[in-house]
């Protein structure tokens, strides 16, 4: 079948150094040529380490790669999904549980004539990106004694040739097809978050990282994962919620009892969105799913118990898809967040000129309470959050040596620079959210979904 030839193809392009015509081990790196091999997982290792950009491109064709390979296999009538340590989270069947098994088929079966259409386009798409990866060998490895091309890309906001926004990156399939377990939540009603004072003060400190989860696929390498400061029954502060991010039609919300079913993968239930999801800025708060739609400026709420969009409303004026992306790129155009004192969402306008713009939300009706404009540029940042009404910002998503960088407080409109540490353990951070309730900053740094414990202290 075509699509055994063309994964042929990219395979050699992914790892025949050797093979490949053109193509060249470390020493042709040397040469003034590279390999593109494939290390996403320790980018420092890749064959032609200044290449950075060629990662996300190879991520990409992995991750295409792993998509088709499960398709036509599910096409040749193997029960893809069955070797998923995912399904041995299923319960015991109990009718209470019949409807969602039969809910989980039909939505199954819907998937299964999408995918379809989909494997098309992918067949398409591999296409051109595996010439892509064959123009990129042939003309982009660059010189070799020359600063971190990361920085001088990122840095300069230019669209560069290798801006992952212009190899559309993000147009990708990602390769999960979990069946949805059966659904049954036995928790009893939980408490509200502590009702204490909301003890508020200024970030003074982040922790190292503590490793909560750990994705196995490539769909994985970026997402976002979260628990609601302020649950709703059945939910609990320990469910724990999480969606991969790697891929165009992003769906699926893993829904996890609590951290340890978490930290070993087995959901309690998968919910498939009816909206696709872009990025990485969603939140979970009050019993919903706060998320960007793919492609648009509307943001959405997904009310977990009733498992449908609640409310959506646009942002107007916002950048998205590729416009004002945090640094790292990735669609990270408009990034929800949650503190103490409720829902905020962080993105830019064309009127802000690229500024970091911060708008208080009514999570009821998503809209915007009051509007504030900083004067830091949002691409030139790796990621930020909100703790107590203050916007904290990070250096770069890479380095390990990176620092909250820089505050603007709400409540006064002011603006300072700081220099507290914060570890890119992993080198590869995709997600920063501050949750309220944990005192601690989420995080997914390329694959480990972790958290830093935070330290504020009153003014
Ligand atoms: C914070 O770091 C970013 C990225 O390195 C840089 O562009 C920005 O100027 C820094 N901000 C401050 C206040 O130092
Ligand atoms: C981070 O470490 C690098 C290499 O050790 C060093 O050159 C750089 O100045 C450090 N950056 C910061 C912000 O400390």
């Amino acid at each position: 079948m075509p699509g055994t030839r063309l994964l042929l193809l990219l395979l050699l392009l992914l790892f025949g150094g050797g093979l490949a015509p053109g193509a060249a081990d470390d020493d042709g790196a040397a040469a003034g040529r590279c390999t593109y091999s494939f290390t996403v997982a320790s980018p420092g290792e890749a064959g032609c380490p200044e290449a950075g950009d060629g990662r996300e491109l190879r991520a990409e064709l992995a991750a295409l790669a792993a998509r088709l390979s499960l398709l036509e296999s599910r096409e040749a009538g193997a029960a893809a999904p069955a070797q998923s340590p995912r399904v041995q989270s299923a319960r015991p069947s109990t009718p209470a549980a019949c409807g969602d098994l039969l809910r989980a088929v039909s939505r199954l079966e819907e998937d299964k004539g999408r995918l379809e259409r989909e494997k098309e386009e992918l067949r398409r798409r591999l296409e051109s990106s595996a010439r892509e990866l064959a123009r990129l060998r042939a003309a982009r490895c660059p010189p070799r004694a020359r600063g971190s091309p990361r920085d001088a890309l990122h840095g300069s906001g230019q669209a560069s040739p290798w801006d992952p926004q212009t190899i559309d990156y993000q147009e990708l399939k990602s390769a999960r097809m979990e069946v949805p377990a059966s659904h049954l939540l036995e928790e009893t009603a939980p408490g509200r978050p502590d009702a204490e004072d909301s003890g508020c003060g200024e970030l003074v400190w982040v922790g190292e990282p503590v490793v909560f989860g750990q994705a196995d696929s490539i769909a994985g390498k970026y997402g976002v994962w979260m628990k609601d400061p302020e649950p709703v029954p059945p939910f609990t502060r320990a469910t724990t919620w999480r969606v991969d991010t790697v891929g165009t039609e992003v769906r699926q919300l893993f829904q996890y009892d609590d951290a340890e079913q978490f930290s070993k993968g087995y959901p309690a239930k998968v919910h498939i969105l009816p909206r696709a999801l872009e990025s990485t800025g969603a939140v979970v708060f009050r019993g919903g799913l706060y998320f960007q739609q793919r492609r648009s400026r509307l943001l959405a709420k997904y009310d977990l118990q009733g498992e449908a969009i609640a409310v959506e409303k646009e942002i107007p004026g916002a950048g998205y898809h590729g416009q004002y992306p945090y640094s790292w790129g990735g669609y990270t155009d408009i990034d929800l967040a949650v503190d103490e004192t409720g829902l905020w969402v962080i993105y830019s306008t064309e009127k802000a000129k690229g500024a970091i713009v911060l708008s208080k939300l009514d999570p009821e009706t998503l809209e915007i309470q009051r509007t504030w404009e900083t004067n830091i540029r949002k691409q030139s940042v790796a990621n930020a959050f909100i703790i107590c009404g203050v916007l904290y910002t990070i250096s770069s998503y890479t380095v390990p040596n990176a620092t909250v960088n820089f505050s603007y407080d709400t409540a006064t409109g002011t603006s300072r620079p700081l220099s507290i540490p914060f570890e890119n353990r992993y080198q590869y951070v995709s997600m920063v959210d501050y949750n309220p309730a944990e005192r601690q900053l989420f995080a997914w740094d390329s694959f480990h979904m972790v958290a830093y414990p935070v330290r504020l202290a009153r003014a």
